[in-house]
């Protein structure tokens, strides 16, 4: 087992990184306050993974709370499910909570542990690729709302974030392919050696090779852990985890919630930035070349839905949390290996990039 850690000072935390980590009680035991556990998870993983959990927490007096599945249920809705749960078992304030799969269980049981009686004790144990290289660390919680993906939720730090690696044998390969989009995210936005060993290994990666895998999350935990210590509330360099994201909340939000996985936008996100970086001239084409067909080989998406129009992404794209006084603050590629957050574009790039024909650059790059 790999242990990683998150710096920010009385906040920190462990990121405890294995294989066969759930039965390991422990790991647990030293993240819990009180004798009350909240397991929250959903009708897919508790049938997986929950009676495992539930032999390490002997002894606890533990409700489980099992909520509908899927990104279309990340919402107010199924927020107040976890605190009728919570509240119907009498849980005080000396509860933990304990997330129980993906990163729409991580976040939604995340926000509810912040909220509840103004914040419990909370541990992430992540189950899908993505859930374990990017949300379940860092403290971002939240849910949904019609008009904007992510939009109401508050920065709440786990206590501890447990990584089973064994987990991701049941994850479908559609799910560890949309995980695969944040891993290359790491690589384009600050680690470009790490881009030259995607590129050797995703066939490694996509058929779950155990070491290939375990060395994919240490990295991009790493990371994303050394961001979040820099810069735990946004205001500067963690903004660039948020690359393709601008483009691809948009996709999320017009084509609905869970139509499109959240991992297949950013990949279809992060190829339009990589489009708008080379129109400014600041990576070479064989660059974005070198971009698209990653994500391809990692089975994702890079084209944008054929039906979204330009004013549509600019309609969604006005309500992304990166706008600051009206503008629209992207971020985009200096070079393969370093990303910039910045406002600083001529509109008509933008434009460009909103009309670009993706498929038809895609279908040239086929046959090259
Ligand atoms: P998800 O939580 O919907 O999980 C994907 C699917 O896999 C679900 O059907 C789930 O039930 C199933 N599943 C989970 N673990 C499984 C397993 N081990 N075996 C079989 N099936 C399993 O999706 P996701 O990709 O994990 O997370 C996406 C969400 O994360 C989005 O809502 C996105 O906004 C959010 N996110 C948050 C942050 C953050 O910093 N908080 C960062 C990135 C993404
Ligand atoms: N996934 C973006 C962030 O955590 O900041």
């Amino acid at each position: 087992m790999q242990t990683l850690h998150v710096d920010l000072g009385e906040r920190s935390y462990p990121i405890y990184i294995g294989a066969d980590l759930l039965g390991q009680a422990q790991l647990l035991a030293p993240h819990i306050v009180g004798r009350q556990v909240a397991v929250v998870t959903n009708e897919t993983i508790a049938p997986l993974y929950l009676e495992r959990l539930l032999a390490s927490l002997a002894g606890y007096n533990v409700v489980s709370i099992v909520l509908p599945d899927g990104e279309a249920h990340k919402n107010w809705e199924t927020l107040q499910l976890i605190f009728d749960g919570l509240l119907g078992a009498r849980h005080d304030r000396r509860t933990t909570v304990i997330a129980l799969g993906g990163g729409v269980i991580g976040d939604m049981a995340g926000f509810a542990a912040a909220c509840y009686q103004r914040g419990v004790n909370f541990i992430q144990i992540p189950t899908t690729l993505l859930s374990q290289v990017d949300s379940s660390v860092g403290g971002k919680t939240g849910i949904n709302h019609p008009l904007g993906k992510n939009m109401v939720g508050a920065f709440y730090q786990p206590q501890a974030v447990l990584i089973d690696t064994s987990s991701l044998v049941t994850l479908p390969p559609r799910e560890l392919s949309a995980g695969l989009a944040e891993v290359i995210k790491y690589g384009l936005i600050c680690d470009a050696q790490f881009l030259d060993w995607l590129e050797t290994n995703m066939p490694a990666l996509r058929s779950l090779d155990q070491t290939a895998l375990t060395l994919a999350i240490e990295r991009s935990c790493a990371a994303k852990a050394r961001v979040v210590g820099a810069d735990e509330r946004e205001a500067g360099v963690r903004a660039t985890l948020n690359l393709g994201h601008t483009f691809g909340h948009a996709i999320e939000t017009h084509m609905g919630y869970g139509v499109w996985l959240h991992g297949e936008a950013v990949a279809a996100g992060t190829v339009m930035a990589l489009e708008m970086s080379c129109r400014l001239g600041w990576i070479s084409q064989a660059d974005r070349d070198r971009g698209i067909r990653l994500f391809q080989s990692a089975g994702l998406p890079v084209v944008p839905p054929a039906e979204m129009t330009p004013e549509q992404f600019l309609e969604h794209m006005a309500v992304d949390k990166k706008v600051l006084d009206g503008q629209l603050r992207l971020v985009l590629l200096r070079q393969m290996g370093e990303a910039v957050v910045t406002a600083d574009y001529p509109r008509e790039i933008l434009d460009a990039t909103l009309r670009t024909d993706y498929r038809a650059q895609v279908d040239l790059l086929t046959h090259q």
